[in-house]
């Protein structure tokens, strides 16, 4: 087939083998995309993004040899290159072969990327993309991501939300986050909470609609004590998420915070939201204002006149619906509960805990250590135990490292400590950060820390000796194991943040 002489130049034949290899492969990844399931997040990198840079600078050195070769035309007095630009005569065969290559192909490419974008933008909002591509960086975010209520929730759901404008924005941060993680620049831990984030209201009430909210909720949970017998103790609580009625919709309980009506505003001394010395309370529809203060705080107040106030919003109690990194004491439970870990081996919790708090430099080192501790502890513990019952000692160690690699992430310092919980108060201060009894009013009115006040507790104890109450009763809350007055005294954090 004849073409024009300008084409016949290396530049431009290698621009076109280039584009040309390039649109091959493209094709053949998505057929065998097509027919086999793959779920490598780099095939999508490479069909949509990476092949596609080459077909397009294939495609720009085309022109760019022609160019340059007409140029030499020109110079070496060619009587092809009498005219300085060329003339299109559609009567000759190589213009007519030439333009039709060119119109062909410029409507197949234009068809082409067009599936392309349109691929692209669906492979960068997915979550393989934004969990899995930079493995090491997200890693602990995806682990319990997936562990999450929100599994099957794609990431930019939360993150990004509808609307192009902060699809727009997402897309600039991402690039730099692109060079953060090339360049190693990236925070350990990825610092929390982010400032910058979407507000939940154009985000989690998409899905979570107010205006139909929750009813109370009654839940238990098995605990287990770093005792001998890894002794259980459980706990029914009622959760008084909104009102007891339905109808009443969220004029009390925890959800009472974001009644239409209620505006809560508050400043934070730090950035992490941890110390909250001043909160103000506006009901919209009365116009009734409330400044609570921390007492404890005093004067240093007036330092805090030009902080910025923050509007409480889901956030401020649920800053982890999904990414939840359980402290040890809890993860070990639920393990227990599941029979992941067998209860029925002595001491179990115990070592357990013992080897969770260590601080390890790897994942890998953390791994050989519980398997090294655990066994050698039974060796010498309980040495007829490990002679004729070694199963139970394996699946403890399995169990155990499994545990630690959905919660504890030590190469990017992710754990339940630098990534505290709002919702409860155990582990984390939460929401006794205002509900400690010393946010005071002028009047003297307090941000109430009483027992009954977000829960009630409708059952507690040993199984054997388990004690209940009528749903709408309640009972003094028993600690599992005897610490006197001190729950009422201290904040729980203070002694569960680092229990052992
Ligand atoms: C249900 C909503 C939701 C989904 C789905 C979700 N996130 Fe998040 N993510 C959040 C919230 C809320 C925060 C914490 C914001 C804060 O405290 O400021 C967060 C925080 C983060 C952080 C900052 C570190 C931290 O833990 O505070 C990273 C990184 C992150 N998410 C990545 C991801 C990735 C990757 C995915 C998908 C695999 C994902 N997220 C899915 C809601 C979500
Ligand atoms: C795309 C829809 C969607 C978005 C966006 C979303 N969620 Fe959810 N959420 C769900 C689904 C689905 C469930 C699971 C419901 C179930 O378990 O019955 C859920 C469950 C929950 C739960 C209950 C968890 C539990 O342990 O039972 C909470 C709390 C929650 N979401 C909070 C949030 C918050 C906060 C945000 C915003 C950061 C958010 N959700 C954004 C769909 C969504
Ligand atoms: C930023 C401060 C702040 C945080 C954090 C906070 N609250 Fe509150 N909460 C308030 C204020 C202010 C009131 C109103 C106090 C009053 O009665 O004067 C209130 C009232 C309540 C009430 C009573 C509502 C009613 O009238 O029935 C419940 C229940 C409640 N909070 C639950 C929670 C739970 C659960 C958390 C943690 C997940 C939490 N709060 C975290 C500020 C906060
Ligand atoms: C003051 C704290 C607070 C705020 C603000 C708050 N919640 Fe909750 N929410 C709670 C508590 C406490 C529970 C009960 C948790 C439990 O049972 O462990 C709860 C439960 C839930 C549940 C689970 C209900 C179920 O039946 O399992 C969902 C979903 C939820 N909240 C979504 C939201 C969304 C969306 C927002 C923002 C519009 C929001 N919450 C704001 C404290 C809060
Ligand atoms: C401001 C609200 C609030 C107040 C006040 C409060 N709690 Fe809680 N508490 C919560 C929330 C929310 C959770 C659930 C956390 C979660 O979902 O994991 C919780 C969880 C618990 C649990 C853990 C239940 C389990 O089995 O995992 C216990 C026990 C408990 N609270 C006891 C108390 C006691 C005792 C007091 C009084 C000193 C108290 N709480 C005061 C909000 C509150
Ligand atoms: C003086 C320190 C101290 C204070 C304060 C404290 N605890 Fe404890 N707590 C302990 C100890 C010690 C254990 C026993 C640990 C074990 O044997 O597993 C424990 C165990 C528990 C357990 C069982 C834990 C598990 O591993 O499943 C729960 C639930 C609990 N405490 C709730 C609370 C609550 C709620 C508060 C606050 C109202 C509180 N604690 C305040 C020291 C304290």
């Amino acid at each position: 087939m004849k073409l024009p002489r300008a084409y016949y130049n290396w530049v431009s034949l290698i621009g076109a083998v280039l584009a040309g290899i390039s649109l091959f492969m493209i094709l053949f990844l998505i057929v065998v995309s097509l027919f086999i399931e793959v779920t490598s997040s780099y095939l999508g990198l490479v069909i949509y993004i990476i092949l596609p840079i080459f077909l397009v600078i294939g495609l720009i050195l085309i022109p760019i040899g022609m160019v340059r070769q007409r140029r030499r035309m020109l110079k070496s007095a060619d009587p092809d290159a009498a005219s300085k630009w060329p003339h299109i005569n559609l009567n000759l065969r190589q213009h007519r072969n030439a333009f039709s290559i060119f119109l062909i192909s410029t409507v197949v490419f234009l068809f082409l990327s067009a599936i392309g974008t349109y691929e692209a933008f669906h492979f960068t909002e997915s979550t393989e993309f934004c969990g899995e591509l930079c493995h090491k960086v997200m890693h602990p975010e995806f682990i319990t991501y997936q562990n999450s209520p929100h599994a099957n929730v794609a990431c930019v759901d939360c993150h990004v939300g509808s609307g192009a404008d902060w699809y727009v924005r997402s897309k600039l941060s991402g690039l730099y986050q692109v060079y953060s993680v090339i360049f190693k620049k990236y925070p350990q831990p990825i610092t929390t909470p982010i400032h910058n984030l979407r507000p939940a209201r154009e985000t989690c009430e998409r899905c979570h609609w107010p205006e139909q909210f929750y009813a109370n909720i009654l839940r238990t949970e098995k605990h287990y004590l770093a005792d001998e017998n890894n002794t259980e103790w459980d706990i029914m609580m009622k959760m008084n998420i909104g009102s007891d009625y339905h109808a009443l919709g969220q004029e009390e309980g925890s959800h009472w915070h974001i009644n239409q009506d209620v505006s809560i505003e508050y400043i934070s001394e730090t950035e992490d939201r941890l110390i909250i010395p001043w909160v103000k309370y506006t009901n919209l529809a009365t116009g009734e204002e409330i400044t609570y203060r921390d007492e404890e705080y005093g004067e240093d107040l007036e330092l805090l006149a030009n902080e910025e106030t923050r509007h409480m919003d889901c956030m401020d109690c649920h800053n982890r619906p999904s990414h939840e990194y359980l402290a040890p004491p809890f993860f070990t439970d639920i393990s227990l509960t599941r029979g992941d870990i067998p209860k029925e081996l002595p001491d179990i919790k115990q070592v357990a805990m013992g080897i969770h708090y260590l601080n390890f430099p790897t994942t890998d080192t953390a791994m050989m250590v519980i398997e090294a501790d655990v066994r050698e502890y039974y060796e010498m513990m309980y040495p007829e135990i490990f002679e004729e019952k070694y199963h139970l000692i394996e699946k403890a160690i399995a169990g155990i490292q499994e545990d630690f690699k959905q919660n504890i992430f030590p190469e990017m310092k992710a754990r339940w400590d630098v990534y505290p919980n709002h919702l409860g108060h155990i582990n984390s201060t939460g929401c006794h950060r205002c509900h400690d009894d010393k946010h005071k009013s002028s009047s003297g009115r307090v941000i109430s820390r009483d027992c009954n006040l977000c829960h009630t507790i409708v059952g507690q104890g040993h199984p054997d000796q388990f004690t209940t109450v009528a749903v709408r009763d309640s009972l003094e809350f028993v600690h599992p194991v005897d610490i006197g007055e001190a729950w009422k005294e201290f904040h729980c954090v203070e002694c569960h943040r680092y229990l052992y």
